[in-house]
């Protein structure tokens, strides 16, 4: 190696505050926009905790295996002209090139291995199939010993307890993702994907379609609401109930208009489970697979033309039903609790 090129100082200054800048965007992004209610740092639980621990190590593993890196280089760089030979060069690739990345990547697989075992189940535990359809989710409930309970388009999960995610999809893959408690898992048709996981904490959360699907993928949203034990008991209890006898206008308007066709409303029309259940649609926190507010706007909007709310979604448009009685199927559909 031949002396010290006079443009090195300033090639690495720049250097430097090129990763300085870069490591400010990096922290503000972290701290702003990596939280939230679908979001893998907000981690509620246990598969998505230890995802996290894992990126967390890797990064700080990687920040310090990069200042190193730059440090040697540094040095190099600065060396006095015949300090650097070429057996010492050799030395470094091979305890930082080779017997290193051995070494830091066993442990690693060791590491992850042991996290990527699968949490045991029961024959007591919550089994819970979804389907992905286009574009909304179709979710059963399937207690041990109990009745099945369907609903749509909103998961329930009760706290401190293993739950099984049975998944599959009639028509086209889907990819089932709740980021915030474990990782994405296909949806295909012809098979079941099972999903084993076990919730840490209460709260609301948001699950999506991440493998694109058609149209409305990106509007392929749900609700995750991660309860107690006892409330989410209560819950699934009342859930199971049929719909509250309610004698409006907008009931038999749902019969007349044939929605019955394709929606099930338990203890009032019960012929078709092509579309989303809606025995207690009202109480869902949104409408549309996680696309529009549960509102009686929102509602009317919908039924009369879900293309443009979801494009590509199959139910026909209702663009020739009066306002008022598209109010009045809302109004019905949303005291449905
Ligand atoms: Cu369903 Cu993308």
């Amino acid at each position: 190696m031949t002396g010290r090129n006079p443009d090195q100082p300033g090639i690495f200054k720049a250097i430097s505050r090129a990763l300085l800048r870069l490591a400010y965007g990096a922290a503000a992004a972290l701290s702003g926009g990596c939280t939230g209610i679908q979001s893998a740092f907000s981690a509620f639980g246990i598969e998505a905790e230890s995802t996290r621990a894992l990126t967390w190590g890797m990064t700080a593993a990687a920040t310090v295996i990069t200042i190193g890196v730059l440090w040697l280089a540094w040095h190099a760089a600065r060396a006095p002209a015949g300090r650097l030979d070429h057996q010492g060069g050799m030395r470094v690739i091979l305890w930082l090139g080779a017997i290193g990345p051995t070494v830091l990547l066993t442990a690693l697989l060791v590491s992850s291995l042991t996290k990527m075992r699968t949490l045991p189940t029961g024959a007591d535990d919550l089994k819970i199939a979804v389907d992905g359809e286009q574009f909304w989710w179709r979710a059963r409930y399937l207690p041990a010993g109990g009745q099945p309970v369907e609903t749509a388009n909103e998961i329930r999960v009760p706290v401190g307890h293993t739950v099984t995610f049975a998944l599959t999809s009639p028509d086209v893959i889907h990819s089932f993702w709740i980021p915030g408690l474990a990782g994405k898992v296909d949806m295909i048709p012809g098979r079941t994907n099972d999903l084993v996981v076990r919730a840490t904490r209460t709260g609301v959360y948001r699950g999506a379609c991440a493998e694109f699907c058609g149209l409305s993928h990106a509007r392929m949203a749900f609700d995750v609401v991660a309860m107690a034990p006892a409330d989410f008991d209560r819950w699934l209890a009342g859930a199971a109930r049929p719909a509250a006898g309610i004698d409006s206008p907008g009931r038999h308007l749902f019969e007349e208009y044939g929605c019955g066709g394709c929606h099930t409303i338990r203890g009032h029309a019960e012929d078709s489970t092509i579309g989303p259940d809606l025995t207690h649609v009202g109480s869902r926190l949104s409408l549309g697979a996680g696309t529009l507010p549960m509102t009686r706007d929102a509602l009317s909007r919908f039924i009369r033309d879900p293309a443009s709310v979801k494009p590509g979604a199959l139910m026909p448009s209702f663009k020739d039903m009066p306002g008022k009685d598209a109010d009045a199927i809302s109004s019905y559909l949303a005291e449905l609790r």
